[in-house]
């Protein structure tokens, strides 16, 4: 019976020491909290405004006058290299453009070379040529279309490939 009540007092002491030990750990890490909770929480205006921009999604879209927003960081690209200008020469336009149907005359194309069938063209003027040939022509013999279908020219070259063709028939 004394051993019994030998061990209870000993269960309760030990027990009691742990409650003990847990109440002091409770407290501890109250007043702990107390002191770092606050300093460490990041709520400055500042912060939320880098948070905002770091979340901020890749893309935006601006429609046409919109004004681009200030806060948007710029993105620094590299110059990019001026386009070397390389207009090609009349004779190249007209071998990468023209030849397919003004070589042999397909679809009516007055052949080059052929002085006859562009008398009468070349007798419209310069300009009406390379009107016609810009903007396209339907005329008695066929349709030209514009710039002969290749409309990534630019006016300048496709006007150089028409005076190289009234060049070689004359
Ligand atoms: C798909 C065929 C085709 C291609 C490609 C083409 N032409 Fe023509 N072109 C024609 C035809 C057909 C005519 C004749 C139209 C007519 O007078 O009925 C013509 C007529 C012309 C004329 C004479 C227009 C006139 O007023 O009499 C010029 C100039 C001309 N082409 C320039 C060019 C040039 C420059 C290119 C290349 C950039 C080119 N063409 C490519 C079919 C073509």
């Amino acid at each position: 019976m004394s051993r019994d009540q030998n061990f209870f007092k000993t269960y309760s002491l030990v027990i009691g020491v742990f409650v003990a030990i847990a109440i002091a750990i409770l407290v501890l890490a109250t007043k702990m909290s107390d002191l770092t909770q606050g300093v460490n929480a990041q709520d400055a205006a500042e912060y939320r405004v880098a948070v905002a921009d770091r979340i901020r999604p890749v893309g935006q879209v601006y429609l046409p006058g919109e004004e681009l927003e200030s806060s948007a960081p710029t993105v620094e690209t590299a110059a990019e290299p001026e386009p070397v200008a390389t207009a090609m020469s009349g004779p190249q336009v007209y071998n990468s453009a023209c030849l397919a149907c003004h070589a042999a005359g397909i679809g009516g194309a007055p052949i080059l070379g052929d002085a006859a069938q562009w008398v009468e063209r070349i007798a419209q003027g310069a300009d009406t040529l390379k009107q016609h040939a810009l903007q396209g022509y339907t005329g008695s013999t066929g349709y030209m279309p514009p710039k002969g279908g290749r409309l990534d020219l630019s006016d300048a070259e496709i006007e150089a490939a028409v005076e190289y063709m009234v060049g070689e028939a004359t």
